[in-house]
This record gives structure tokens, sequence and C-alpha cells, in this order.
């Protein structure tokens, strides 16, 4: 489905629940209120919006985000029928109760998953979560290592809280066969973002670079993210560089909210009610359409996020802080 750019969509990204069992400071603001279970998508509601993109509009790639999935009692059965569509599928997770649903999604077919983790400090951890968990997430990502699952691991890079383990980071690869993305502090409604708090691409290559020699890997073409590799080490790590050089003119990224709303980015400040409409009987189809068709050409039609910008940028923001977009 192309947009009034020429971009072609391929890639949904599920929201099924806006809760979460962690608290992240880059994430959920502290007095977030969150939906009542009436006002979520069903089970089923899921499942025939994911068909009508798939057979519809050639969606390939869909990925089940929250809040956390995982908190969600049917999680692991909305897995199940999304891995009946022809399409690839990922799970974005905390990784906090992975291993109480690990079995059944291996068991499901699910080989990918994506995990939030920023500090091998289990103190930093909680002051970052606002949670105990370091020790539960580590267990669980090594779980799922053995599991075979393909492992990414999301460090969300914030200057002053956690950028002295850029290296510990990378060095991960080393020990283990994951995927290390190191993430740009990105501005939402409520996380107390600032230009000076973001640690830089540049920051990074240049920091990692002093230690490790590493090549540059290729990258998928729609891929955020910009892929290296140390040496011959088993995994690789990369930089999803949204700040200081978004990737906005090669997106295939298309969203839809725990409540059903469509976003044509993360950045969006215009949605789509996709499930009252559906709940009415209506034919959602001219809204997923238009709303596809209304995307902006970068950032969801805010300013650069260049430090003189600032302001304009916290300003104009959508009020959805991340843990109701999806990850
Ligand atoms: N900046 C960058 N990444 C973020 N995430 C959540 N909030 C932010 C932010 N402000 C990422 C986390 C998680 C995924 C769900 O979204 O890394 O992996
Ligand atoms: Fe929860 Fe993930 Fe947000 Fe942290 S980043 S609060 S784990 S949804």
């Amino acid at each position: 489905m192309k947009d009034r750019h020429g971009r072609v969509h391929r890639s949904l990204r599920i929201s099924i629940v806006d809760k979460c069992d962690l608290r992240c400071t880059y994430c959920m603001p502290e007095d977030q209120h969150f939906l009542r279970r009436e006002e979520l998508m069903t089970r089923d509601e899921v499942m025939a919006i994911a068909r009508l993109f798939v057979e519809r509009y050639g969606v390939d790639k869909i990925r089940v985000t929250g809040g956390e999935p995982l908190v969600r009692p049917d999680a692991v059965d909305i897995v199940r029928d999304l891995l009946r569509l022809p399409v690839k599928l990922g799970l974005t997770t905390n990784a906090l109760t992975l291993d109480k649903h690990l079995d059944a999604l291996v068991g499901a077919g699910l080989k990918s998953i994506n995990v939030s983790l920023d500090t091998f400090d289990a103190e930093r951890f909680k002051r970052i979560a606002r949670r105990d968990g370091f020790e539960r997430v580590w267990a669980n990502i090594r779980l799922a290592l053995e599991r075979g699952l393909r492992v990414k691991v999301n460090m969300v890079v914030m200057r002053g809280v956690n950028d002295d383990e850029i290296l510990r980071f990378v060095e991960l690869t080393r020990d283990h066969p994951v995927h290390v993305r190191f993430i740009e502090f990105m501005p939402f409604a409520g996380n107390k973002w600032g230009r000076e708090r973001v640690y830089t691409y540049a920051e990074m290559l240049g920091h990692i670079g002093s230690v490790h020699s590493f090549e540059k890997l290729a990258d998928d073409p729609h891929s955020t993210a910009k892929a290296y590799r140390v040496c011959d080490w088993p995994g690789t790590f990369a930089v999803i560089s949204t700040v200081t050089e978004p990737f906005c003119g090669t997106c295939d990224r298309l969203r839809l909210t725990a409540e059903g709303k469509m976003r044509n980015c993360l950045f969006a400040r215009e949605e789509m009610d996709l499930l009252s409409a559906l709940r009415r009987g209506e034919d959602i189809a001219p809204l997923i359409e238009a709303n596809v068709l209304a995307k902006h050409a970068m950032l969801g039609g805010l300013p650069p996020f260049k430090p003189e910008k600032q302001e304009e940028v916290l300003h104009d923001l959508s009020a959805r802080p991340m843990v109701s977009i999806g990850g």
C-alpha cells in the first residue's frame, strides 16, 4: 500500500495491550492510565484487522507489541493466530515473564523476539524500569537463546544514565549470538526527553571504535537499524538513529494501538479509529487507505530533532506516551 510519497508499506506493528509490568522512565509516565478491557481489541478483532492488512494490502511482516504483550492472558493465542498468516512474525517483550510462555511460543512456531534491556546493573535497572527484574530478564534472554530463538536486545541509550554500558552490550555479541540494538533516546509524551540526553549514533560508533574494530554489515532495505559486527563474533550490534539520522525515506511501517487505532508513524499526531468502525459493522478499508495516504514525509510532520528545534518538538508531540503506541 503506497502513501502519497510513493513509499510502499508492508510492515504492521500491533499493540495488544497498553499495560506493562515494568514502568521504564523513557516509555511510561508515572501517572499513566490504562485502557479498560472492553476497550482493547479482542483476539478475534486483532485477527480480523490483521488479516485485512495481509490479504488486501500486502503486509508481510507483523510485530506484536504492547505495553508488554505477555501481560495479556491470551497473548500466546494471539501469536498462534497470527502465525497462521503468511507473514514474518516478531514479538517485542520485556522478557520479565517469558519463561512461563516460552514453550508455548516456540511450540506455536515463533522464531524471533526483541527484548528490551538497558543495563546489566540490577540497581540501575530498578531506577530505569521503576521495578525489580534484571535477574529474571537476563535469565530469560539466555533461556530464549538456548531454545534457538533469534534474539534482538534493545538498549535505549540515555546520556548520563547508561551510556557507560555500551561496551558491555557490544561484548554480549562476543559471548552470545544476540543482535544488540542501541536506540537513540526518542521524544514521547511524558518521558522527559531533551536533545542533550540523546547519546548519538556518531558518539556510539566513536566510543565502540576506540576499543573494537568492527565491520559494517548489509542492512535490509527497510531496516531502521544500521548493523555492524566485531571481528568474527557470533552476534551483531546495530544502531537505531531515529534522532540524529532518521530513516523515514525507506519507512514501510504502520501501527495499530491496543484500542484499534491506526497510526501511520511512530510520531503521528492523527489516528484512524478502525476498531469503532469495525464494531459498528462498517468497512474499515477506506479508513486504512486514507491513513496511509496521509503519512508525512518525515517524523510524523514534527520538526527535525535538532537542538535548536527542541522546544517545537516537545510542544508538537503526540499526546500518547510510547507505552500506549507500541514499540
Ligand atoms: N526512545 C527509544 N526507544 C524507546 N522504546 C520505548 N521508549 C523509547 C524511547 N523513548 C523502545 C524500547 C523497547 C521498545 C518497546 O520501544 O527499547 O524495546
Ligand atoms: Fe514496559 Fe517496555 Fe515500556 Fe519498559 S519499555 S515500560 S518494559 S513497555
